[in-house]
């Protein structure tokens, strides 16, 4: 019987996901302390291990941070848990009031939320710069190891997917979602996880709010991080910026190599920045979960109260705690400017330069995809394919950066033409 459910289940789920293109579909098994699917109530467990997102809407998603603290990402990328805003999936619950303003925006080939919140009360260190996590990582099973992440934004059902990336920090995260690929865009290339120094703005641009704001929108599509497009006599190409770094690789041989990869100048800005429309606004998003139920280590025997079985996914049904107004939205006018003035207060925190000695300079100081002839691959294993602290050098863990997205590059020209 169960088996059969399963199997029932499972083609149902295969035909229904024939639909995407390759690279789009989480094909492997759940991290080991993820539920098998997501699931939504699940009982209270702020001490939970498990490492399943869900990415839903602007009331419903999850965060990474660290099991316990105050610890930075950077240091405990491997090991980060999930934290959802509703009692879901068996992740810890993040406390209403925590988050203080949420941009989340759809687009045709991904969801991307850019957020404000206090994360010391989610166990980050207070003042860590961040870090970045993606399902890649050491040993290629994530960072954190087994992280998991789903959208129900694609097809209303419940989406694995297999390329996202979240930058997370002491106060401010943002988190991009892939589940739509072309012949131009794969999903690799549009959740690149290697740009780990060059902060929210740049990798995932688009218009975004200051603490306060509640808001969910529609958003064209950006470039993927680090390309820029060159028209020239009708064709359109793409240049690729390569996060600079260097580092030592220990062959086969014993011998250890030095290697520099990737572009000793850093561009200034993204190619461009996608313009938001059909903005809905809300006053806050509350899961009216009393804050005594969600204490450090607090472990709930029950679904909390108002979180049935029958509970709409996206819908809790709770009021808030503070002023009551969560479930009154309002309709903005629709098309909001586009964000270069909007993102002015997002770039302190996070912008840098991806290296010692660079200098800003134009949008089009990048890589050409054709100097990729004939290099090779001079980290040799994934090792040392580690995220890293945002905002810092940190030489060594930036590997990989220059070759995928330029073979990527090479593949989307020859495409184009
Ligand atoms: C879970 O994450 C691992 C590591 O990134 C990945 O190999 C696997 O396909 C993912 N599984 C699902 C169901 O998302
Ligand atoms: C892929 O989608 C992008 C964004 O909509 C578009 O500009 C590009 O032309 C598409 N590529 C192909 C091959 O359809």
């Amino acid at each position: 019987m169960f088996f059969s459910a399963l199997l029932l289940a499972s083609s149902a789920v295969a035909s229904v996901r024939a639909a995407y293109p390759a690279g789009v579909v989480a094909t492997g098994t759940q991290g080991t302390t993820n539920p098998p699917a997501p699931t939504m109530p699940t009982t209270i467990n702020q001490k939970s291990m498990a490492r399943l997102l869900s990415v839903n809407s602007i009331d419903d998603f999850c965060l990474f941070a660290p099991p316990t603290g105050p610890s930075n990402i950077a240091d405990t990328e491997t090991e980060e848990v999930a934290w959802c805003t509703l009692p879901r999936n068996n992740a810890r619950v993040i406390p209403d009031g925590v988050i203080t303003g949420v941009s989340f925006l759809k687009t045709d080939f991904y969801v991307q939320i850019l957020g404000h919140g206090d994360f010391t009360k989610l166990t980050v260190a207070a003042g860590d710069a961040g870090g970045e996590l993606d399902p890649h990582g050491a040993e290629g099973t994530g960072n954190p190891v087994g992280g998991n992440v789903t959208t129900t934004v694609a097809d209303g059902t419940d989406l694995a997917i297999a390329e996202w990336m979240l930058y997370m920090s002491a106060d401010q995260f943002c988190l991009r979602a892939c589940y739509n690929a072309n012949a131009t865009y794969s999903a690799a290339a549009m959740c690149e996880h290697k740009l780990d120094v060059m902060g929210c703005e740049f990798v995932m641009p688009g218009t975004y709010h200051e603490a306060g704001t509640f808001e969910t929108c529609d958003a064209d599509v950006a470039y993927p991080p680090g390309w820029y497009p060159e028209v020239s006599g009708g064709t359109t190409s793409y240049s690729v910026f390569a996060q600079y770094f260097t580092g030592v690789y220990t062959g086969g041989n014993g011998q250890p190599t030095s290697y520099t990869v990737g572009d000793t100048i850093t561009p200034a800005a993204p190619a461009s920045t996608p313009s938001s429309s059909n903005c809905v606004t809300k006053a806050t998003i509350s899961n009216g979960i009393a804050g005594s139920l969600l204490t450090a280590d607090a472990v709930g025997t029950a679904p909390p109260d108002g979180f049935s079985s029958s509970t709409p996914l996206t819908a809790p049904t709770a009021t808030p705690s503070g002023g009551g107004a969560a479930s009154s939205s309002s309709v903005a006018p629709a098309a909001s400017s586009s964000a270069s003035g909007a993102s002015g207060a997002l770039t302190t925190k996070k912008s840098t330069t991806a290296n010692a000695g660079s200098t800003p300079a134009g949008p089009k100081s990048t890589a050409s995809a054709s100097s990729s002839g004939g290099a090779t691959n001079p980290t040799g294993a994934s090792a040392a394919f580690r995220g890293a602290r945002v905002g810092f050098s940190n030489t060594g863990e930036f590997a990989g950066i220059a070759l995928v997205s330029l073979v990527a590059c090479v593949a989307a020209i020859g495409l184009l033409h």
